[in-house]
């Protein structure tokens, strides 16, 4: 391979160092499903309980970070046709594997700065997630908690918040994860939420326990 000329610098405090002050691990939890099927609301409702703990979180969210990072091609066409093309997001397979690389990129930095990060994007590849678990746990072992939001599709499209399943099947876009684009099911998620049958404060609980059973965050922080 081509020499690089770029260096990875150590700093002085550690992940360790971050982690003892805020007495808890940093990790990625990683929510994956079908659009509306409710990782965004469960992931907000795992923030408010862990914030009113005191533990240190952040919500990194697909449709937010289309917003900014991973921007589509039509927010980045003020930079120009050539920019927006080489750098703006949508959702071609290869899109999405960028996107997915890219917040993976960012998941690391966060778990590495001790905070329990917390992740909802479709993420509808198999390939893509591994690659993204395989680069957090190089970076610290069994750090990376794939939470599988699982609500049948029915479900998810009879809620359609955003109105994108009715224009799919009205052939409006193209490409909808779950109508003409493929979901790959998570084989072994570390927690397997039944989204479709109970309530979000009922979800977000499952996933606490899973962190305080792995000992990332403890019964009292
Ligand atoms: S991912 O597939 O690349 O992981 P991401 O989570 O960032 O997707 O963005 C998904 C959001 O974009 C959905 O919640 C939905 O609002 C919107 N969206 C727009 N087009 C599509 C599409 N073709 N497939 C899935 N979601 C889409």
């Amino acid at each position: 391979m081509e020499e690089t000329h770029i260096t990875w610098h150590d700093h002085a405090i550690t992940r360790k160092n971050r982690e003892s002050l805020n007495g808890h691990q940093g990790c990625v939890v990683w929510f994956t499903g079908l659009s509306g099927c409710g990782k965004s609301t469960v992931a907000n409702v795992v923030d408010q309980k862990l914030y009113a703990r005191g533990v240190r979180t952040f919500v990194l969210d697909g449709d937010n970070v289309r917003h900014g990072l991973n921007a589509s091609p039509q927010l980045l066409a003020p930079l120009g046709d050539a920019y927006a093309e080489r750098f703006g997001l949508g959702f071609s397979a290869e899109d999405r594997k960028e996107n997915i690389r890219r917040v993976g990129a960012v998941t690391d930095l966060f778990a590495n700065a001790g905070l329990v990060t917390l992740v909802a994007f479709v993420s509808p590849y198999r390939e893509d997630r591994a690659s993204v678990r395989e680069r957090i746990e190089a970076s610290r072992s069994g750090n990376f908690v794939e939470v599988f939001v699982d609500a049948p599709l029915e479900v998810c499209e009879s809620r359609d918040p955003k109105g994108l399943y009715r224009k799919a099947r009205a052939g409006e876009i193209k490409g909808m994860t779950g109508i003409d684009d493929p979901y790959e099911v998570p084989e072994a998620p570390e927690v397997h939420l039944k989204s479709g049958a109970q309530s979000p404060d009922t979800l977000a609980d499952q996933v606490i326990g899973y962190l305080e059973s792995t000992g990332i965050i403890t019964n009292n922080s």
